[in-house]
């Protein structure tokens, strides 16, 4: 069996409710990857991509969350409504969904304007401001 062509991992993270970083899966219904596999399949793309169910991704404040790899394209704020375009646009086309890409200043970065908790985080680990010396 030849090896798959690509892998979309989506997030299926569960975190409570009102948690600050929110998730991607609240529901733990793992919908958005089923239908990602469904839809392929009808495409004749199984066995040549495959979507699977993934732990959180780091991205939580973009969710809900994918990757597609090997061309390490993410794409954040994810419905069901726009599975059909990244199929068709990116998985088959090669094209990736502009409009639903997370922009590079926000994957990895804890300065991400998105993240609000992960700053508040990082100003208290290092509360001085510049001009302060240590006591
Ligand atoms: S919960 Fe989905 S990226 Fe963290
Ligand atoms: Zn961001």
């Amino acid at each position: 069996m030849s090896k798959f062509e690509k892998h979309i991992f989506v997030c299926g993270n569960q975190r409570p409710p009102g948690h600050p970083r929110g998730c991607c899966d609240p529901e733990a219904k793992a919908a958005l990857q089923k239908l990602f596999k469904e839809k392929l399949k009808a495409r004749g793309l199984k066995g040549k991509v495959r979507a699977n169910q993934s732990g959180c991704l780091d991205q939580c404040e973009h969710g809900p969350n994918l990757v597609v790899y090997p061309d390490g394209v993410w794409y954040g704020g994810v419905t069901a409504a726009d599975v059909d375009e990244i199929i068709e646009s990116h998985i088959v086309g090669g094209r990736p969904v502009e409009r639903l890409r997370l922009a590079d200043s926000c994957i990895n970065t804890a300065t991400c304007e998105h993240k609000p908790r992960k700053m508040a985080e990082q100003a208290s680990e290092n509360p001085l401001t510049p001009g302060q010396t240590p006591s």
